[in-house]
């Protein structure tokens, strides 16, 4: 269960009683990871804190450092204590970050160790676009140059656009989850030979709520959830984590 926290909460002091609050709500579901991804500015001070669960970036750069204004160099993230990072999220690229960038923060971090929450997903689902080749062609840019050894540490999320945040034109059903989730098993399979390799986790992320959580976890084949809004929500969050304990 990754909880993506985007640009939320407001404060050190708020990102700490958000963790402890996810903290007590991820006691309730056994046998399951749980990673906080807050904005890199909390990392360090979340440390300790975190208990059991794994912390993530939601973005680094891919440069271990040096002359780079602004961007946190990945041996910083790592001093933080960081074990996954989300790459390319849909609202990274809409801010202009390109299939090449997505490619080298991949390489940076599988290499030092981290594991990649990849997200990849279409844009829209109008009658006739065809999705699967962007799914496709997202996963063979982010993946190029990418060794089997490497992937291991991979996590991918299925993140359709067209249902993420609040501008979310509907949300997606787990029959469409499903499609693509066996579609990414298919690239991933052609582009390894992933038959001697634990399988790759998939993640499902956009508009997960209470109401749709089980049946996204039971109904798609997907291994977890990314959940952003209703993550920094304890309330909302606390029952999906309720939904799929029962
Ligand atoms: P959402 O965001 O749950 O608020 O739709 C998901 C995501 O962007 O990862």
């Amino acid at each position: 269960m990754v909880s993506n926290w985007k640009a939320n909460p407001d404060s050190g002091k708020l990102a700490k009683r958000l963790l402890l609050e996810t903290k007590k709500i991820a006691k309730r579901l056994k046998n399951t990871d749980f990673v906080v991804c807050p904005p890199t500015i909390f990392l360090e001070s979340l440390k300790s804190s975190r208990g059991t669960m794994s912390l993530g970036a939601q973005d680094f750069f891919y440069e271990p450092s040096g002359a780079f204004t602004g961007e946190t160099g990945f041996q910083a993230l790592l001093s933080t204590g960081v074990k996954y990072a989300i790459v390319g999220h849909s609202e990274r690229r809409a801010l202009g970050e390109k299939d090449e960038t997505i490619n080298k923060k991949v390489k940076a971090a599988l290499a030092s160790g981290v594991k990649v929450i990849l997200c990849v997903g279409e844009e829209n689902r109008e009658a006739g676009f065809s999705y699967l080749p962007i799914i496709k062609n997202e996963l063979v840019e982010a993946l190029a140059g990418v060794s089997k050894q490497n992937i291991k540490n991979l996590v991918i999320a299925y993140e359709p656009v067209w249902a993420i945040g609040k501008k979310a034109t509907r949300e997606a059903t787990p029959k469409e989850i499903e499609e693509v989730v066996i579609f990414i098993k298919r690239v991933i399979g052609d582009l390894y030979d992933t038959k001697t390799i634990p399988p790759i986790k998939i993640l499902y992320g956009g508009s997960v709520n209470p109401e749709n959580a089980s049946l996204i976890m039971d109904g798609s084949g997907v291994d977890g959830l990314l959940i952003g809004r209703a993550s920094v929500s304890p309330k909302i969050y606390k029952s999906i984590i309720e939904s799929l304990a029962s």
